[in-house]
Order: C-alpha cells, then sequence, then structure tokens
C-alpha cells in the first residue's frame, strides 16, 4: 500500500504517547548543523567554536528567540556572517534544526 495519510501516521504516533518525530527532528538538525556549520559553530552542548567570531549554538538564545532564524535559514542565509558559503535548507530541514537548536538552549 502506498501512502499512509498523514493524519494516521500522527494519530498513530500521538497514541504511543511519546514524539518520536521529534526527536528524529532532533537528530537531523543536529546532524544538518554539524555537516554545514560544524567547521566553525559549537554545534552541541559544549565545546568551543572553531571560528573564535563564531558564537556556539547552545548560545543564540540568549540574544533571540531561536524560531527568529527560521527565515533566514530557508531565504537563504543572513549577510553579516563573514566567510561563510551561502546556506539555504528546504522547510522540512529548517524544523528540523530549529528543534536541534530549541533542545539545547543554555538559558
Ligand atoms: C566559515 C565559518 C562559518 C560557517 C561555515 C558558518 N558560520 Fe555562522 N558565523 C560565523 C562567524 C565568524 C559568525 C560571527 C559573525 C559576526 O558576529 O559578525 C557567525 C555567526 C552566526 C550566527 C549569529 C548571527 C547573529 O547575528 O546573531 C548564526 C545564527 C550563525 N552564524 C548560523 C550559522 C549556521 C546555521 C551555519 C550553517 C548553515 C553557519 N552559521 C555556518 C562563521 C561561520
Amino acid at each position: 500500500m502506498n501512502g499512509v495519510p498523514a493524519s494516521f501516521a500522527v494519530a498513530a504516533l500521538l497514541t504511543a504517547g511519546m514524539q518520536p518525530a521529534a526527536a528524529a527532528d532532533i537528530k537531523r538538525g543536529q546532524e544538518l548543523l554539524t555537516r554545514d556549520c560544524g567547521s566553525c559553530h559549537a554545534v552541541g552542548r559544549g565545546g568551543d567554536s572553531a571560528a573564535k567570531d563564531a558564537p556556539a549554538f547552545r548560545t543564540l538564545g540568549q540574544r533571540y528567540p531561536v524560531e527568529n532564524l527560521e527565515e533566514a535559514l530557508g531565504e537563504g542565509f543572513m549577510s553579516g556572517h563573514p566567510d561563510m558559503p551561502e546556506f539555504k535548507f528546504d522547510a522540512d530541514d529548517v524544523g528540523a534544526i530549529i528543534a536541534y537548536l530549541k533542545s539545547i538552549q543554555q538559558r
């Protein structure tokens, strides 16, 4: 059978009483950031950024809600980001990245 209706899949996940979709998003977000950003930024809960001016991702939430990055991630990356190749993520990837960032923020 091809294509389980999305609403059915969601109901099944909710019935399971946990949020595996969110966990999968978080993992995917981490992978994307590690691949594309990890050469300069500290991606995880610890460690220093490789580029000394690049903020560790776990500290971004101290300056603004990480949701504010959605637009920048989806539409091509912000100016004022020196030496950085341009990144553009599709909506699913943006969601995964935001989910991951939320999961690691230090307050
Ligand atoms: C080549 C190194 C490099 C790469 C790769 C890189 N960054 Fe950065 N990033 C920096 C530096 C350096 C800064 C600090 C720039 C500044 O403060 O002007 C920065 C700043 C930022 C900021 C803070 C901007 C602000 O004003 O608050 C965010 C968010 C960010 N980067 C996200 C990302 C994401 C997401 C990726 C991967 C898709 C990425 N960066 C990849 C070097 C990099």
